[in-house]
C-alpha cells in the first residue's frame, strides 16, 4: 500500500485528506502539533493512520521524526500545515494590513508556511526517494499569486508567494531524481481560515486535491493548480 505523510492532519483539509487516503487504503503518517487533542484524527482506523507529534516550525523535531522513520518509504509528502495568522481572522487581519503590520506575526507566518514545507522536503527526501511515487505536494493559495489576487494580507500572501518560488526551485533541483513537486490551492474552503464567505466544502476540496495528486506526472513538476484542476497564474 502507498504511504502519504500529511502535516497538520488534526483538523480542516489535513484531517479530511487523512480520512480519504485511509478510506482509499493508503498508510497515513498523520502529523499534528498535539496528538493528545486530535480526537477526530484518533478516531480514524489505527491500522492505517499513525499519529506523530510535529510542529513544522520546530526543525529539530522535523529531523527527529525523519530519523525515527528512517527505514520507511514515503510516496507522497503532503505539506498541508499552514496558518493565516492570528485567529479569529476577521478580528486580527489588521495585523497584516499596511500601516498596522505586526512584524512578529509576519515572521511566524513565514516560518510556518514557507520554511516549514521546505524543511520537511529537506528532511524527508531520502524517504521519498525510497518510495515509488516520489511526490511533494504543498498547499499554497491563490492569495500568493502576484497577478490573480491583491488580497492585502501582507504576511499570509507573501508567505505563499515565497513558498511558490521555493517549490519551483525545488522542482528544478529534484527533477533529475524523479521527484515531482507541485503546489495546490484548495479553493476557499470552510475551515478555520474562512472569513465567512468560503464556498468550498472540505470533502470536495480534499477529493479534488487527491485526484490532482493521482494525476501528477514528473512533467507537471513546478505546477500551481487549483483543487479543481484549473491552472493558477503566478
Ligand atoms: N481554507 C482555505 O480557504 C485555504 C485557502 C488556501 C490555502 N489554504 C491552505 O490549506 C492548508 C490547510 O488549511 P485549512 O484551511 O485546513 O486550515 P485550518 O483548519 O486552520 O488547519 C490548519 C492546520 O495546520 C496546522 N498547523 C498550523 N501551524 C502548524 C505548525 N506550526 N506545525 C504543525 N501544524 C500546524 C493546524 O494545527 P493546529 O490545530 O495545532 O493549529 C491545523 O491542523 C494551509 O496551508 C492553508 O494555507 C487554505
Amino acid at each position: 500500500m502507498p504511504t502519504v505523510l500529511i502535516t497538520g492532519a488534526n483538523r480542516g483539509i489535513g484531517l479530511e485528506l487523512a480520512r480519504q487516503y485511509a478510506d482509499a487504503g493508503w498508510v497515513v503518517i498523520a502529523c499534528c502539533r498535539n496528538p493528545d487533542d486530535a480526537v477526530e484524527l484518533a478516531a480514524l482506523p489505527r491500522n492505517r493512520v499513525r499519529m506523530y507529534p510535529l510542529d513544522v516550525t520546530d526543525h529539530q523535531s522535523i529531523e527527529a521524526l525523519a530519523d525515527e522513520l528512517a527505514d520507511e518509504a514515503i510516496d507522497v509528502l503532503l505539506n498541508n500545515a499552514g496558518i493565516i495568522g492570528p485567529v479569529p481572522v476577521a478580528e486580527n487581519i489588521e495585523l497584516q494590513h499596511f500601516g498596522t503590520i505586526d512584524y512578529a506575526v509576519w515572521e511566524q507566518v513565514i516560518r510556518t508556511n514557507t520554511f516549514g514545507p521546505v524543511k520537511m522536503a529537506e528532511a524527508f527526501l531520502p524517504h521519498l526517494l525510497a518510495g515509488s511515487e516520489k511526490k511533494i505536494v504543498t498547499l499554497s493559495s491563490t492569495v500568493g499569486s502576484i497577478t490573480e489576487r491583491d488580497t492585502p494580507a501582507f504576511a499570509y500572501a507573501t508567505s505563499k508567494t515565497a513558498l511558490n518560488k521555493a517549490m519551483t526551485l525545488l522542482a528544478s533541483k529534484l527533477k533529475d531524481q524523479g521527484v515531482t513537486v507541485a503546489m495546490v490551492c484548495p479553493g476557499y474552503v470552510k475551515t478555520r481560515m474562512d472569513f465567512g464567505t468560503a464556498d468550498v466544502e472540505i470533502p470536495d476540496s480534499a477529493k479534488g486535491i487527491r485526484s490532482l495528486i493521482e494525476r501528477l506526472k514528473l512533467s507537471d513538476s513546478g505546477s500551481f493548480t487549483r483543487y479543481n484542476g484549473e491552472a493558477i497564474a503566478w
